[in-house]
Order: structure tokens, then C-alpha cells, then sequence
């Protein structure tokens, strides 16, 4: 079997991108240095991702191999009666005989209400199949997306595998990050790794109300607006997810690393303050109704 591999903490997202579009965006990632990819069954991109693996693996130009990638995908709450059977589809889409980290996409079942107690009991099955296929080697590493800290808690109290090492993926932006604070905390002693997403905070990063506090922050340092928010984000030891079809985009995203040791603990300090405990913004799908 491979050996495990740290995460490389910066990953190209992949939802929205389909078909040729995610194929030509993976080629550019590859070259410009992306290892981690994000992607998930309701995507109905990993067909295609596949593709370009294979493509890679075969080109006689590079030494890359299945090795060198961090590859994520996660389970649809449509499929949350078959999670074996979903991660087994997964595999062969992407052509592949392991991932790297497989998720509960969420915490819900699809076409069920919020509040129905099927929810609980088919994520507790799904996490108990996914310890399963961890041990059978089918996936190195496990986690769940869009959890809140009592769904993670339940998979603690009750379920024989625990949260052991877990991943959670999660929305992370200087509007709402406290909630990715407090799972860290809460969670630490289990080894839980946080990876966040929608770091752009739906466009409002790059938009007209962006703060000018991070404009003096990036003039001053010599970086963008994004890379300052990406290196916030890494500082505080989450992985991030970003999607771009721009390659300088892709450049520049990836260029946040080096950023994290440029940031002094006053930047640090000035980003957390852009939003206040209590009044954050959640932005995207909102698991907190979730029964
Ligand atoms: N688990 C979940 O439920 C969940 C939910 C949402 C997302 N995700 C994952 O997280 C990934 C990222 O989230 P997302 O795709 O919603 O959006 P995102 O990465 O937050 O934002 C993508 C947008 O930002 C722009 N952008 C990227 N880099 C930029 C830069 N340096 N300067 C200016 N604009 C830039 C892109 O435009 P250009 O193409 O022009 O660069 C695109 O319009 C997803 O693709 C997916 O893999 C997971």
C-alpha cells in the first residue's frame, strides 16, 4: 500500500467545473503545482478527473504518480443508503484504487425533512461504513463536511469507531470562522483536521465591500487580497479549499504558503476582528437545522 501522505495544505476545488472545463482546469493546477483535489459524487465530475489522472500518470514528460496526489471526495446525500456501493463508484470514476479522504458530504439525507430522525441514523451507519473501508485500505483517511459540533459529538458517543484522527470540512471566511474555531478546540485531543472552504466568501472578498483594513494589509505586505486571506486561514492550521479557471488565479492561490510567515500576529489579529463573535455571516447551506 502507499504510504500515508500529509495533506498539502492548499487543494483546487472542483464543484461547478464539469466535462472539459474541470478537465482543462486540472491540466493547468497539475502544471502550476496543485497535489490536493477536491471534488465529490454530486460534482458528477469525477469521471473526468479520473481522465486526467490517467492522463498525468501517462504522460512521459512527468514522474508524477497516483503518490504525489491528495485526492478527496465525499459521499452524496442522495446515496446515504448505499455508502459502500457510493465509495466503490467513486473509485472507479476516478480510476483509482484508494482516496486519500473520503466525507459525509452532510449531515442530511436528501429528500427528507430537516428535522426527520432518519438523518441521524443513516450518518451514524454511513461513518461506521466508512471506518470500514479505512481499515480495508479503500480510503486513507475519513471525515465529514458541513457537521455541526453536536453532529460530530454524536459520532463520538455513538459509534464504536469514534472521530479518531477525523477530518471536517467546512465554510471558512473572515465572516464566519468561529464555528471551525470551536470544533479545533473542542475536537483537538481526537487529531481532527479542519479544511476549510468558500475562503472568498462568495465573491464579497473580491468585491466592492471588501474591508480596506486588508487592502493596507496586502498593499503593505506586497500580496493579494486572497493570498491575505489564505494565509490567515493556513495560520490557523486549517487547510483551504480554492476554485479558479483563471491559471494566474490558480498561481497566485497557490502562492498563499509562502505568505504565512509574512503575516505579523496584528495582521492576524485585524482578520479576526473583521467579523464579531455572534454576528457572523454563515453564507453558504446552513447544517444548524439539521436534526
Ligand atoms: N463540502 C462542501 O459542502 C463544499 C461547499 C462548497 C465548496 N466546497 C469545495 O470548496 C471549493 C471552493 O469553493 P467554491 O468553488 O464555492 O468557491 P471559491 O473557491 O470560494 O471561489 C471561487 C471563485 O473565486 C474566484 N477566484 C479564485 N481565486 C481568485 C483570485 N486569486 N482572485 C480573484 N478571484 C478568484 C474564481 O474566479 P476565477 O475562476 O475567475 O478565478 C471563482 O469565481 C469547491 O470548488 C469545492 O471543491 C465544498
Amino acid at each position: 500500500m502507499p504510504p500515508i501522505h500529509p495533506m498539502p495544505p492548499i487543494g483546487l476545488g472542483t464543484f461547478r467545473l464539469k466535462g472539459d472545463a474541470v478537465k482543462q482546469v486540472l491540466r493547468d493546477a497539475i502544471r502550476t503545482g496543485y497535489r490536493h483535489i477536491d471534488t465529490a459524487a454530486i460534482y458528477r465530475n469525477e469521471q473526468a478527473i479520473g481522465a486526467v489522472l490517467q492522463e498525468t500518470y501517462h504522460n512521459p514528460q512527468t514522474t508524477i504518480t497516483r503518490s504525489d496526489f491528495w485526492i478527496t471526495s465525499k459521499i452524496s446525500p442522495y446515496d446515504m443508503k448505499r455508502p459502500r456501493e457510493a465509495l466503490l463508484q467513486t473509485l472507479r470514476l476516478l480510476q483509482t484504487e484508494y482516496l486519500n479522504l473520503y466525507l459525509i458530504h452532510w449531515p442530511a439525507v436528501a429528500r427528507k425533512s430537516a428535522n426527520s430522525p432518519e438523518h441521524k441514523i443513516l450518518r451514524l451507519e454511513a461513518w461506521n461504513v466508512l471506518n470500514e473501508a479505512k481499515r480495508e485500505g479503500l480510503v486513507r483517511h475519513i471525515g465529514v463536511s458541513n457537521f455541526t459540533p453536536q453532529h460530530i459529538q454524536e459520532l463520538i458517543d455513538e459509534t464504536e469507531y469514534g472521530i479518531q484522527d477525523a477530518f471536517v470540512q467546512m465554510e471558512i471566511h473572515p465572516w464566519y470562522w468561529r464555528d471551525a474555531l470551536e470544533i479545533q478546540t473542542r475536537f483537538r485531543g481526537y487529531g481532527v483536521t479542519i479544511v476549510g472552504y468558500a475562503l472568498l466568501a462568495e465573491g464579497r472578498l473580491v468585491g466592492e465591500s471588501f474591508p480596506q483594513v486588508l487592502d493596507d494589509i496586502s498593499e503593505r505586505l506586497g500580496l493579494s487580497k486572497v493570498q491575505v486571506v489564505l494565509a490567515w486561514a493556513l495560520s490557523k492550521n486549517w487547510g483551504v479549499l480554492v476554485k479558479s479557471e483563471n491559471i494566474d488565479h490558480l498561481q497566485e492561490n497557490l502562492g498563499a504558503l509562502s505568505a504565512v510567515n509574512v503575516l505579523t500576529s496584528g495582521d492576524l489579529a485585524i482578520l479576526d476582528s473583521i467579523s464579531s463573535a455572534g454576528e457572523e455571516e454563515k453564507l453558504c447551506w446552513d447544517p444548524r437545522h439539521v436534526k
